[in-house]
C-alpha cells in the first residue's frame, strides 16, 4: 500500500494532463469553441454563464437562424482530464472550479478546517457538467407535481418528462415509452461494476425492495447508477449542446467573459450586459432579452450586483436599487451528504483508490475507454428507501453506495476534495487506510432547512457568502439520523454482512465520545461533524407565482419586477428534487428555449 500511496505523489496532474492529451487527440476530438474574434456589440439574445442550463439554451435558441445569439462564460475550454471520468477528482480546486467555500456553521462541519466546507461550482464551459460525479437521475414525478402545485403550471411531470425524453439519448436501455433517445445528453449504464455493487443490489432484495431504474419517476427501490458518458468519455454540455452548434453562424460563444453587471434603461428593462474580457471591460447590448444562467450561486449574485435583491441588503454595500426583490439569493437549497460511515470487507471486492494510477489500468482505458478509469470515484449505487412520513413513495433520503472508504487513500485526495481538518481525518480514518471497504452515504432529499447568497463586497470579483445553514429546521436531523439508521439496516443483510464479511468501522467519532455509540444522539453527533455536500445548491431565483413574496420569476422564468430578464438554471428550482440535479437542469434549459421560442412568435 505504501508503494502505491508513493506512484500517487509521484504522478502530478500535469502527467495525467499530457496523458489525456493523447488519447483525446487519438479519438480525434477537436474543440473550437471561442468565437470571440467574430463579437459584436448587439444579440438578439445575450446569455450568461455556459453550464448545464445555459449550454442547452444556447444552442436551442440559435437553431432559430434568424436569431443572433452570444453565450458568455466567465471559464475557459474544458481541460482534458475533465474528459476521463475516473479523474474528475482532479478537477476540484483546479482552474476549472470557482474555488468557493461555505460559511463555518456552528452545528455543522465540526470535523472540516475551519468549520466549513469547500463549495466547488464549474468555471467553464458546461460548467458543472463538467466538473460533476455524472450521474444522471431525473428525479421523482412528485418533485415537479408539487413545482406545479406551488403555483407554476406547466411544470407538473408530464409536461416536464416530454424535455427529458427530448434532450435523453440512453445508449444502453431498450427504447420505451418513457425514456429518450437520439438526443444531446448521452446516458449510458455504467459497465466497469466493483464485485461489491452485486452485494449492495441483493441486499436491497433482502429488504424487500425491488431495483429499479435511476430515473424512475416512483424512484424506491435500488438502482446502479448510469453515467453522462459516452464511450466512456464524460459527455457534458458543451459537447452535447455548445460543440455541434458553433457551426451555426448565429452563435457566438465568449469564453474568459466574467460578467459583473446587467444593463437597465431607465424603465427597469435589461439593456445588455457589461463584462470584463481579457483584461477589457466590455458592453454587449439586447434586442431582446438577457438570460442568466450563472447557476444558483452566480445567477443571484450577479443580480445583486445590479442592484435587483434585497433592497436593505443592496444598501448595505451602496448598490443603487433598480428592483426591490427579497428573495433574490434566499430559499437556498441544497443536499446534505454523510460520507463517512465505513464498513470494511473482504479483500479484492472494492474499488482501489490507488489503482487508478495503475499504468495497466491507464493503458486500458486508453485502448478502449474502458475499465476503472470510466468511473468516477464515487457512488456506484442509490437506494431510495420509502418515507416515514408523508407520501411513501416520495423517498426523504437517498442513500448513496461508495464501493471504497474515505479513509482508503489516507486522505491524499478524499481529504484535499472534501476538506477535513488534517488531524480530525487521521484520528478518524487512520485505521482504513489502503484497507478496502464501502460506505453508505444519506443524502437528505428535501430538506426543510434554508440558507441564502449574499454579497461581501460590491466588487464582482469577490465570492459573495454561501450560507448553507444545515439542519436548522428540527426536522431535518431527525429524518437524517432514519437514513442513518438505513444505512446499518442495508450493511447487515446476509448480502454484504455474510457473503462480503462486511464489518462497520466503529472507532468513535473524535468529538462524539461523550455519547453512547450508535444512539440517536451518537448519530447526531457524527451527522453534525462529518456531514459535508453532494454539491447540489439550487433555489436562490425561486420560481413562484405573484403572490409568494420570495419568489424571484413565474413560470415563464421572467424576472417579474423588471423585463427583458430571465433566469434559466438551477436557482429556479422552488423546491429541490429528491435525485441528483444536473438532469433536471439541463431540462430546464430545454423547457426555457422552448418558452422564450414560443413567447417571441406570439408577442
Ligand atoms: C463536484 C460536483 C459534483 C456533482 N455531481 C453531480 C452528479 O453526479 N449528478 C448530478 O446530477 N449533479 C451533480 N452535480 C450538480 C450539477 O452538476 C449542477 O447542479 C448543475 O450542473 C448546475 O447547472 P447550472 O446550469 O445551474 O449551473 P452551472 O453548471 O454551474 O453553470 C453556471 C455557469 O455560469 C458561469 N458563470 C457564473 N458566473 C458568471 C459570470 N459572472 N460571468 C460569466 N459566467 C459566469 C459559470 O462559470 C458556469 O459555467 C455536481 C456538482 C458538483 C460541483
Ligand atoms: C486486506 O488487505 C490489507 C492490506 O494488505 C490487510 O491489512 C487486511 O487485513 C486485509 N483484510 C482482509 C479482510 O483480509
Ligand atoms: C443568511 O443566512 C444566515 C444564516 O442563517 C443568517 O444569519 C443571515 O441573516 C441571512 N442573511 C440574509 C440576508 O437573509
Amino acid at each position: 500500500m505504501e508503494r502505491s500511496h508513493g506512484i500517487v505523489r509521484a504522478i502530478p496532474v500535469a502527467v495525467i494532463r499530457s496523458l489525456v492529451v493523447v488519447i483525446l487527440a487519438a479519438m480525434g476530438r477537436r474543440h473550437h469553441f471561442d468565437s470571440s474574434g467574430a463579437l459584436k456589440l448587439q444579440y438578439d439574445f445575450v446569455i450568461v454563464g455556459g453550464g448545464s442550463a445555459g449550454s442547452a439554451l444556447a444552442a436551442r435558441l440559435s437553431e432559430v437562424p434568424g436569431w443572433q445569439v452570444l453565450l458568455l462564460e466567465a471559464g475557459d475550454a474544458p481541460p482534458p482530464e475533465s474528459y476521463v471520468p475516473g479523474y474528475h477528482q482532479l478537477l476540484l480546486h483546479g482552474d476549472a472550479d470557482w474555488k468557493y467555500f461555505a460559511e463555518p456553521e456552528r452545528d455543522a462541519f465540526r470535523g472540516f478546517t475551519g468549520q466549513r466546507i469547500p463549495y466547488p461550482r464549474g468555471r467553464v464551459l458546461g460548467g458543472c457538467s463538467i466538473i460533476n460525479s455524472l450521474f444522471y437521475v431525473r428525479g421523482n414525478r412528485r418533485d415537479f407535481d408539487n413545482w406545479e402545485a406551488m403555483g407554476n403550471p406547466g411544470w407538473g411531470y408530464e409536461e416536464v418528462l416530454r424535455y427529458f425524453k427530448k434532450m435523453e439519448d440512453f445508449k444502453d436501455r431498450r427504447p420505451g415509452k418513457r425514456l429518450g433517445r437520439g438526443g444531446p445528453v448521452t446516458v449510458e449504464t455504467k459497465a466497469w461494476r466493483t464485485p461489491v455493487l452485486e452485494g449492495f443490489m441483493k441486499a436491497g432484495y433482502q429488504l424487500g425492495f425491488s431495483e429499479v431504474h435511476p430515473s424512475d419517476p416512483d424512484q424506491v427501490g435500488f438502482a446502479a447508477v448510469e453515467l453522462t458518458t459516452r464511450g466512456g468519455v464524460r459527455w457534458s454540455t458543451a459537447d452535447g449542446y455548445v460543440q455541434p452548434a458553433t457551426g451555426r453562424p448565429n452563435l457566438h460563444v465568449v469564453l474568459n467573459a466574467h460578467v459583473t453587471r446587467i444593463l437597465f434603461n431607465g424603465k427597469k428593462r435589461a439593456i445588455g450586459v457589461r463584462f470584463k474580457h481579457r483584461g477589457e471591460m466590455k458592453n454587449v447590448y439586447v434586442r431582446r432579452e438577457v438570460v442568466l444562467s450563472a447557476g444558483a450561486i452566480g445567477s443571484p449574485h450577479i443580480l445583486m450586483l445590479s442592484g435587483v435583491g434585497p433592497a436593505y441588503h443592496l444598501a448595505q454595500h451602496d448598490i443603487k436599487i433598480v428592483a426591490d426583490v427579497p428573495g433574490v439569493g434566499q430559499n437556498l437549497n441544497d443536499h446534505p451528504y454523510l460520507t463517512g460511515l465505513a464498513w470494511t470487507i473482504n479483500n479484492g471486492s472494492s474499488f482501489n483508490i490507488f489503482d487508478t494510477v495503475q499504468p495497466s489500468v491507464i493503458a486500458e482505458y486508453v485502448r478502449s475507454r474502458s475499465g476503472l478509469l470510466s468511473t468516477p470515484i464515487s457512488i456506484e449505487g442509490h437506494a431510495w428507501p420509502r418515507a416515514a412520513v408523508g407520501d411513501p413513495q416520495w423517498p426523504e433520503v437517498q442513500m448513496g453506495f461508495t464501493p471504497f472508504t474515505l479513509g482508503n487513500d489516507y486522505g491524499i485526495l478524499s481529504s484535499r476534495v472534501l476538506g477535513f481538518d488534517r488531524n480530525f481525518y487521521r484520528q478518524y480514518f487512520r485505521g482504513l487506510g489502503g484497507v478496502e471497504g464501502f460506505s453508505l452515504g444519506p443524502i437528505l432529499s428535501r430538506p426543510k432547512s434554508r440558507g441564502n447568497v449574499t454579497l461581501v463586497t460590491s466588487n464582482p470579483f469577490h465570492a459573495p457568502r454561501i450560507s448553507l445553514n444545515y439542519f436548522s429546521h428540527p426536522d431535518d436531523i431527525v429524518t437524517f439520523i432514519r437514513g442513518m439508521k438505513f444505512a446499518f439496516e442495508i450493511a447487515s443483510t446476509p448480502a454484504l454482512r455474510d457473503d462480503f464479511g462486511a464489518r462497520f468501522y466503529d472507532k468513535v467519532l473524535p468529538g462524539c465520545e461523550a455519547f453512547v455509540p450508535l444512539s440517536d444522539a451518537y448519530l447526531e453527533c457524527y451527522a453534525r461533524t462529518l456531514t459535508g455536500t453532494i454539491y447540489h445548491p439550487s433555489g436562490t431565483c425561486k420560481m413562484g407565482p405573484a403572490s409568494d413574496p420570495f419568489s424571484v420569476v413565474d413560470h415563464r422564468l421572467k424576472l417579474r419586477a423588471v423585463r427583458g430578464l430571465r433566469v434559466v438554471d438551477a436557482s429556479i428550482m422552488p423546491q429541490i428534487t429528491s435525485g441528483n440535479i444536473n438532469a433536471p437542469t439541463i431540462m430546464i434549459g430545454e423547457k426555457a428555449a422552448d418558452m422564450i421560442k414560443y413567447d417571441w412568435k406570439t408577442s
